[in-house]
């Protein structure tokens, strides 16, 4: 039997030197954390460590030289244990825009230009400007549409783009524009079926969800360790066999003609790699309290990786919970209108909105003058935003508040107070 889920979100706040700081008198509320999280103690300390006590670079006969080793080792085992998927199968670069573009320049060398490359309007443009490069260079390129009435993938339209010439398939798991969770795992199965290769931006997605790799079947998977605790490290995922057919841009050096190294442009961040270790650790930290809660999803599952996945469950249904209560919430504001999926629709627990008769400059400053850090315009989701019509400057695309496992009742409470202020002109 499940143990009754109940988040001390005291204990995770505590492990936050941020969550100490405040504005007006009040705690800040971090509701930015699709732009990014804020960092644990832990990280911060275990970066503080490398950069004292182990900096070098690899490959000398010395203390020190050994450090990066063994850091971008455990790098690569904690990313494995934080995906599902072998440490052989992990690569870092400064961002997943980065990593994207390593991959991109790949795809360009393996296709000729009658391939086909399939991305879709949900996308950051990390994921899409890579496409649109290639389309500049003669590849065929294909934009599913998004049904805006639903907010989710035209799946119609995927069906019909999806030809025997489509090569690679390119698409977002969950957005950071509107907060939709896509079927990942059924466009994987039905790009395969007509051979392309296929990558998964979860960038925003895993923020907020265990994620298998093995279990959608993708080929390649990006994600950013900023976005879940970590310091600014682009992370991928990409299948054994794949890392060894494509020719990435690197030194073409003899130490990295095989494996996973093979992705890597130029030495490695080891002291943020050290951050990233230390951010699948706390994560895992906060599982092992929870593990008892989440049993049916655990199975066959141990050690970090089976208190990973258990962290991610129940950071999900915290952050869910207060999800919904804002949502709900700010519906019932006069001249606010919620964005993104319909209610029992899969989503993340990042809320998009704009309030009638003002901009969502405005909104945001109203926000952040009482310390409620938020986001507005189009976050690099500009296909989304052009779609639903507020593009561009003029447009100013929407307000966005985003939920991490820090962030409280009182934070949102006091979120819908200040619109409510807004609205009633206070
Ligand atoms: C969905 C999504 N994809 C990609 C990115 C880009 O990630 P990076 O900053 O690591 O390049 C972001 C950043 O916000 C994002 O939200």
């Amino acid at each position: 039997m499940a143990k009754e889920f109940k988040f001390d979100v005291d204990a995770v706040r505590a492990q936050f030197p941020a969550c100490e700081l405040k504005v007006a008198g009040e705690p800040i509320a971090y509701l930015d954390g699709p732009g990014g999280t804020q960092i644990p103690q832990r990280v911060l300390d275990r970066v503080m460590k490398y950069m004292i006590e182990q900096n070098a670079n690899e490959g000398g006969n010395f203390l020190a030289s050994t450090f990066c080793d063994i850091v971008e080792d455990g790098a690569r085992e904690a990313v494995a244990d934080f995906l599902g998927c072998e440490p052989g199968e992990v690569g870092f670069n400064c961002s997943s825009t980065q990593n994207n573009a390593n991959i991109a320049h790949a795809f360009a060398r393996k296709f000729d230009k009658s391939a086909r490359i399939l991305t879709s309007e949900m996308e950051h443009r990390a994921n899409i400007a890579p496409w649109l490069h290639m389309g500049k260079d003669g590849y065929d390129l294909q934009v599913v549409k998004l049904d805006t009435l639903t907010q989710q993938i035209d799946m119609g339209d995927f069906k019909a783009k999806l030809t025997p010439e489509t090569k690679i398939v390119s698409l977002n798991w969950a957005s950071n524009g509107l907060g939709t969770v896509s079927d990942v795992k059924k466009m994987i199965e039905m790009a395969h079926e007509v051979g392309a290769i296929t990558v998964v931006d979860a960038v925003h997605y895993a923020a907020h969800f265990p994620i298998d790799v093995k279990d959608i079947g993708t080929d390649v998977l990006l994600c950013s360790a900023y976005k879940w605790f970590g310091p600014h490290v682009g992370v991928i995922y990409m299948r054994k066999d794949l890392i060894e057919e494509l020719d990435f841009y690197n030194v073409m050096c003899e130490d990295i003609a095989t494996g996973p190294r093979r992705f890597h442009m130029g030495t490695p961040q080891y002291e943020l790699l050290a951050g990233v270790i230390e951010a699948v650790n706390f994560i895992a930290s906060v599982g092992e309290e929870y593990a008892d809660c989440f049993p049916e999803k655990l199975e066959g599952l141990s050690g970090r990786r089976r208190n990973v996945v258990a962290g991610m469950e129940a950071f999900d249904t915290y952050e869910s919970a207060l999800a919904k209560k804002l949502r709900f919430g700010l519906r019932e504001i006069p001249g606010v209108t919620v964005y993104g999926p319909a209610e029992g629709q899969p989503r993340t627990p990042t809320v998009v909105f704009r309030v009638e008769g003002f901009t969502t400059d405005e909104v945001t400053k109203a926000l952040g003058e009482r310390g409620i850090n938020a986001w507005h315009g189009d976050y690099y989701a500009v296909e989304i935003m052009n779609a639903m019509g507020f593009g561009g400057e003029a447009g100013g695309g929407m307000a966005r508040l985003g939920l991490a496992p820090y962030c409280t009742e009182r934070d949102i409470d006091r979120a819908l107070e200040t619109v409510r202020d807004l609205v009633a002109g206070k």
